[in-house]
């Protein structure tokens, strides 16, 4: 019996999943390319912006210079159009020779050096989607031997070119390869999103337990109505997706777009604070070299961070949507605290919202409120105190919720 036989049959085995990399008990932070750099890989008009290691190197020379390691940030993720062409005579992938002279082990070098961790992608089919060599079945195993070897620390399985047969086979089967390099390899699987995303075509509880992550839904981009549409397809069918998230498996939004052209100061925050909320991962797309100093305070936002990275790791829930195009959002947290986001799909003005704790299904008792992005905090809150908010048009205002008879906590426990 071949290789591939034995991993067919294991892959059919029932009990022989299982990830169990211990990997991702918070959702992974980092940085990828794809979203602002996409497949730019002429090199010779682009040389600053094109796939290659200069642009990895760059983004790893940032990620630990300008504080985003210190506060998680540590995957550098390589995305598509990195291969070569062709496989190599040994049939493994390889870079592109020209866009990556040193290869992919001497770019994990340099991103070990600095104490991060490096991404790559690939995908289950014939071929990526932007057209190179894809994983087939048969490839599963070399590929993950390959990318253990080179010291990678997280894969992205992407699902183009190949049906929903092979894909059943190959995310498994790719998951096992991946245990069996004996290298904990984080892996997020696309699988859903090529699968429509729900049940029961998706068996979530199933997904959990052979990937660290997962996509769900469209590819983001670099506009407020990617992501109100891609906020807003995880909220309406957040009965079947929110409990499929926890530590070590997430649902996967997409990556965060902040400090690219698309969104305002205000829609930015939003998605920072939506994103916590969803218990996503907080992968950057976009260029840090150049990032602003609004939207990197946004980014480097500790408490945001906090929110998101909540060890309970409780995906949060849309509560209410509000005739006035007011939603509100509430996620539980550790030591009985929530956090809350009112957002406003509004565009006239900045709309005074009113509304009580117990309305929003909090227990009886005294809180404190700390606004996340103003920094104030708001005290002698109790369940029934009538509260207003000031909202932005297409703006958040985002809460941390603590209880007072819990003295002396404040949302610096949630940043220490
Ligand atoms: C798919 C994925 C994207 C990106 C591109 C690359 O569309 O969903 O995130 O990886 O492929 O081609």
């Amino acid at each position: 019996m071949g290789y591939f036989q034995v991993f067919l049959l294991l892959a059919l085995i029932p009990g022989s999943t299982g990830l169990d990399n211990g990997l991702l008990r918070t959702p992974p932070m980092g940085w990828m390319a794809w979203e602002r750099f996409r497949c730019d890989i002429d090199c010779r008009k682009d040389p600053t912006n094109c796939i290659s290691e200069k642009l990895f190197r760059d983004m790893a020379d940032r990620l630990s210079e300008d504080g985003w390691r210190e506060l998680g940030y540590e995957y550098v993720m390589i995305d598509d159009c990195w291969m070569s062409m062709q496989r190599g005579s040994d049939g493994r992938l390889q870079p592109d020779p020209d866009r990556f002279p040193g290869g992919i082990a001497n770019l994990a070098r340099y991103i070990h050096d600095r104490g991060l961790k490096l991404g790559i992608y690939a995908d289950m089919g014939s071929a990526t989607c932007m057209g190179f060599p894809g994983t087939t079945l048969d490839k599963v195993e070399l590929d993950a031997q390959t990318f253990a070897s080179w010291g990678v620390d997280y894969l992205k399985f992407d699902g183009c070119h190949s049906n929903a047969i092979e894909q059943s086979i190959g995310y498994p089967l790719m998951s096992k390869a991946l245990n069996w390099t004996g290298r904990p390899i984080a892996y997020s699987c696309s699988l859903p999103a090529y699968l429509g995303g729900l049940p029961p075509n998706v068996n979530y509880s199933y997904l959990g337990n052979i990937c660290n992550l997962w996509r769900n839904y469209d590819d983001i981009e670099d506009s407020w109505a990617s992501v109100k549409s891609i906020l807003d397809w995880y909220s309406t069918n957040q009965d079947d997706l929110q409990p499929a998230a926890g530590p070590g498996h997430w649902n996967d939004p997409d990556m965060l777009i902040i400090g690219n052209f698309g969104l305002s100061l205000d829609q930015a925050q939003a998605q920072m604070a939506l994103w916590a909320i969803m218990a996503a991962p907080l992968v950057m797309s976009n260029d840090l070299r150049t990032l602003s100093a609004d939207a990197r305070a946004i980014l480097q936002n500790r408490v945001a961070i906090g929110i998101n990275q909540d060890p309970r790791g409780i995906q949060g829930r849309r509560l209410l949507q509000e005739l006035g195009h007011i939603e509100v959002y509430w996620r539980p947290l550790s030591h009985s605290a929530n956090a809350l986001v009112f957002l406003s799909l509004r565009q006239d003005m900045p709309y005074l919202y009113r509304n009580s704790l117990a309305n929003l299904n909090f227990p009886a008792g005294s809180f404190e409120a700390y606004d996340v992005f103003s920094g104030k905090t708001l005290s002698g809150l109790t369940d029934h105190t009538i509260f207003t908010v000031s909202i932005n048009p297409s703006g958040v205002v985002m809460w941390y919720v603590y209880p007072v008879k819990h003295s002396k906590m404040s949302h610096q426990d949630l940043i220490e």
